[in-house]
């Protein structure tokens, strides 16, 4: 029996729907964004007891069972991960809530009666099916399982317009039948076209795949609200299927992309070339020594992080390198491209870490002007944010995606560990330029060693 009134139910649904606006409000600031985080996690706690409370559940024991192997997997999981990996996991969070609200619509299959119940059922199955898979794909391309270059195979758009074809005749089926093969044929369908959806896609535009999902996810979510009849799974699904559009739209405008190029623009034959392989062109390499010169006769640096900075975790030496160089005058900024790192925010949030203030970081196009003066930008674990490809060579899988002009200034210094790809795994024609230089090592190392030298200046 309901131990809650309807009328308390109701008022902890909204509450927990409150919580979730805050929570996006907290998330939209790295300052406020721990504060935001935690107010939504209190919002899904007041959400899963109220349902406790104010449903008549059946099979208690399993559900508990069930809540416990989910925890035991996923508090280590999200404790032990780095901060690297945070993407993949996100991803395959995300996933999991599409096909967990995809398997809830099919079994209310047995309880559909209305019309627009069955739509929603369909709605859910496909759509949840669909995030589902293609998450599980985005995980691996961001996990490196997999190649992160587009995947195609001959006929793919053929398969895909016959696949949509398909799915659309089985969904409006499943809504005037009801019946669970019609429903697994559905499931079926979106499982595919959600590995078909993301396979084409290239490394460079995984970011606005990832959020296109995220949305699918709350998108699927929402219906599932109307499916079980809960208001807060309703409010929940469209906040988040809300947000991710936004994102996606942001994300593909920071790309210079539209969403639709971003998932059928290798169909069009421009992203998939491009190559893998480390041509064996000559490169200038130097030491730590070497580069401490070049920053320190600079009147002016640019440092412009990526993800290599992160996995070396070394936005701490990064730093101190930055207020050496300052307390021998030298003007010194950070360029932030809108996708270095592996996610939104990922370099703001990883130099906060470090204590840089904010004021130093410069978005892409405030900074981009300035390169033309800058004596040297240090290229600190990044590469595709920084290949010229992307404005040279039309077909590259980045062709478009606008990038830091860190080739303008007078001299270019790369750290990284090898002559090995960006994400998008394709070749970047900087490395070779004759002013530009690369420390190899650990960026962390590297760091430390170059701060030594301009120290002993
Ligand atoms: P990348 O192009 O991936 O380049 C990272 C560089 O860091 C590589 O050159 C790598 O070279 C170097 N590196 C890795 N570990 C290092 C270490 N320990 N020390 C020193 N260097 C290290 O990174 P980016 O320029 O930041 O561009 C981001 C890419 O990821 C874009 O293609 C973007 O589309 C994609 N992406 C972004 C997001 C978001 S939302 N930000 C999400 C998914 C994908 P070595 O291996 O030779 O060291």
């Amino acid at each position: 029996m309901s131990i809650l009134t309807q009328e308390v139910e109701a008022l902890l649904y909204l509450f927990a729907a409150v919580c979730f606006i805050l929570a996006l409000r907290g998330l939209s600031s790295p300052k406020s964004a721990r504060r935001g985080n935690l107010l939504g996690a209190l919002g899904a706690l007041v959400g899963v007891v109220t349902v406790f409370l104010a449903e008549e559940l059946s099979n208690v024991g399993w559900i508990l069972i069930v809540i416990a192997v989910g925890s035991i997997i996923s508090v280590p999981a999200s404790r032990l991960v780095q901060m690297t990996q945070m993407p993949q996991l996100v991803a395959l969070f995300n996933g999991v809530g599409g096909g967990a609200a995809a398997v809830v619509a099919f079994l209310e299959l047995s309880a559909a009666d209305t019309l627009g119940f069955l739509i929603a059922v369909a709605f859910t199955i496909f759509v949840g099916s669909v995030s589902f898979s293609g998450s599980v794909i985005t995980f691996a391309k961001l996990q490196e399982l997999m190649t992160t270059r587009p995947v195609m195979f001959k006929g793919q758009p053929a398969v895909m317009v016959v696949l949509t074809l398909v799915s659309l005749v089985g969904a409006v089926w499943l809504v005037l039948d009801g019946s669970f093969l019609l429903g697994t044929a559905l499931m079926a369908a979106g499982l595919i076209m959600g590995v078909l959806v993301v396979l084409p896609v290239g490394g460079a535009d995984v970011p606005i795949v990832i959020s296109l999902l995220n949305a699918m996810t709350g998108l699927a979510v929402a219906a599932s609200g109307l499916v079980l009849g809960n208001t807060l799974l309703l409010v929940a699904g469209t906040l988040v299927g809300a947000s991710g559009t936004l994102l996606t739209r942001a994300m593909a405008s920071a790309m210079g992309r539209s969403v639709s190029n971003t998932i059928f623009g290798a169909f069009k034959g421009g992203s998939t070339a491009g190559s893998t392989e480390v041509s064996d062109r000559p490169v200038k390499s130097g030491s730590a020594e070497d580069v401490a010169i070049l920053l320190g006769y600079a009147q002016r640096v640019i440092v412009v992080p990526g993800y290599g900075l992160a996995v070396a975790q070394a936005q701490h030496t990064m730093y101190e390198l930055a207020k050496a160089l300052e307390d021998k005058g030298i003007d010194v900024v950070f360029g932030i491209h809108p996708v270095a790192g592996r996610m939104p925010g990922h370099m703001n949030v990883l130099l906060a870490e470090a204590n840089v203030p904010y004021e130093v970081l410069q978005e892409m196009d405030e900074v981009n002007p300035q390169f033309k003066t800058a004596d040297v930008c240090l290229v600190v674990g990044a590469n595709d944010v920084v290949n010229p490809a992307a404005k040279t060579t039309a077909g590259s899988p980045i062709y478009g995606m606008p990038i830091l002009d860190a080739g303008e200034a007078k001299q270019v210094v790369f750290l990284k560990r090898s002559m090995r790809p960006g994400f998008a795994g394709i070749e970047n024609d900087l490395l070779y330029e004759p002013n530009t230089t690369l420390l190899f090592g650990d960026a962390k190392d590297s760091l430390s060693k170059v701060l030594g030298a301009v120290k002993a200046l």
